[in-house]
């Protein structure tokens, strides 16, 4: 088998199908290469797939995150006006270490454990509502969507009438499809909205994640603190409500897994875990330009080269992963996947996210046992481009 991809190859792969991650990830494995592959949206990186490999990149400070490097590499055209800095994802150390820390106090698992009443509350809300429409129903766009909005949307107390706006523009600013014209205009309403958002909280700090964050750190400027925003926004929804629409699809396929949830509650832990190894949906997020010399692979990467460790093909690797392929959750050991990255950036809402993931799984599996696709497998579709990776809808009926 070799490694060396082919002549044509452009990175990102396409996935065969929303269960399987690209062949090419197998192959590249297998051999250890790291290639430099050009990059369907322009320019070039070298892509790592061995866990090992992405693991030590993901914690290598010779990489960096600066998005604003001509070398940083993305899977869709960015405009240099709309390569910002000014969010954490864009940090490196040491300001990057001082930001997060700010941040992180809203996160602790004793914050995210005295959200779970709330949570349970929204989920089995927006259940109701979703049930109440009728069937068949799009679960991606008419519950998974709405739920998570609302659970980040709480969390920073933006009122509910503007959420859907801000999740369109969003959308919008990372929407391959889109014109960067129009991508621009949605980035200017977004950072227009959270000026004034931030602007009220600077002058009159309330109790939400924001106002808290602000007022424990008086040092926070303005802009920063309108990224950050839009950071938690965007980060805080759109990954979860695609785990949530992939996870179902794939727990239809195992009915078995799908009933135990309804009652047991350690299980429904192993099984986000698995789904989140087994799907990796932001595969393409953790991408790095390299501010040394340094090597990996073999490969000598040269500094300001773009390089993507791939986490999705770490997370099949068979010298981590027994029967890597196969959706199992109720394999051996901790879960050691890295959906959530590794090392410095590691993704600060995890166990918000795990606590949405298993209380939207047992609520399905209690109120609609009976919940299974509305249409042929075939035909549910993945929206290609940007950078997570998810469902352009899940039409189910119960
Ligand atoms: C299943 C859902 C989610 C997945 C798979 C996910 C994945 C990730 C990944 C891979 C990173 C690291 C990116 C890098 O290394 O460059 C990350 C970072 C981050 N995530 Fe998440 N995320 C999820 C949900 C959330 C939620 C619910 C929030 C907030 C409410 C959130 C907030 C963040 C933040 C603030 C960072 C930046 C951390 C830093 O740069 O230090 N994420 N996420």
């Amino acid at each position: 088998m070799t490694g060396a991809p082919e002549e044509s190859a452009t990175f990102p792969f396409a996935r065969p199908c929303p269960f399987a991650v690209p062949e090419e990830y197998a192959r590249l494995r297998a051999d250890g290469s790291v290639p430099r592959l050009p990059l369907a949206a322009g320019g070039d990186a070298w892509v790592v797939t061995r866990y090992e490999d992405v693991k030590n990149a993901l914690n290598d400070d010779r990489l960096s995150n600066d998005r604003t490097h001509p070398g940083y590499p993305s899977p869709i055209a960015i405009p240099p006006a709309m390569r910002t800095n000014g969010s954490l994802l864009g940090m490196d150390p040491p300001e990057h270490t001082a930001y997060r820390r700010m941040v992180k106090a809203e996160f602790t698992l004793q914050r995210v454990r005295a959200m779970h009443p709330r949570v349970q509350q929204l989920v089995t809300e927006h259940l109701d509502r979703f049930v109440a429409k009728g069937a068949p129903g799009d679960l991606a766009a008419d519950f998974a969507q709405p739920l998570t909005l609302a659970v980040i949307g709480e969390l920073l107390a933006i009122p509910p009438q503007d959420l859907d706006g801000l999740h369109d523009a969003t959308r919008g600013m990372f929407d391959a499809a889109r014109t960067p014209e129009q991508r621009h205009a949605a980035i200017s309403f977004l950072d227009h909205y959270f000026e004034q958002y931030v602007a009220d909280r600077l002058e009159k700090p309330g109790d939400d994640m924001i106002g808290r964050i602000v007022q424990r750190n008086p040092q926070l400027g303005q802009t920063e603190t309108v990224h950050l925003t839009r950071l938690l926004l965007n980060g805080g929804h759109d990954s979860t409500a695609s785990m949530i629409s992939l996870g179902v699809l794939t727990l239809l396929r195992h009915p078995e897994h799908f009933r135990a949830l309804a009652t047991d509650e350690a299980f429904a832990e192993d099984v986000v875990e698995e789904l989140l190894r087994y799907l990796t949906v932001t595969d393409l997020t953790t991408a790095r330009v390299a501010a040394a010399d340094l090597e990996i692979g073999g490969s000598a990467i040269a500094a300001g080269d773009g390089v993507y460790p791939a986490t999705a093909a770490a997370n099949r690797d068979p010298e981590v992963f027994e029967d890597p392929e196969t959706f199992d959750p109720t394999r051996a050991g901790r879960n050691r996947h890295l959906a959530f990255g590794f090392g410095r950036h590691l993704c600060l809402g995890a166990d918000l996210a795990r606590l949405e993931l298993r209380l939207v799984f047992a609520e399905l599996a209690r109120r609609l046992p009976d919940l299974r696709l509305a249409v042929p497998e075939e035909q549910v579709t993945v929206r290609d481009g940007g950078f997570v990776y998810r469902l352009a809808a899940l039409p189910v009926t119960w």
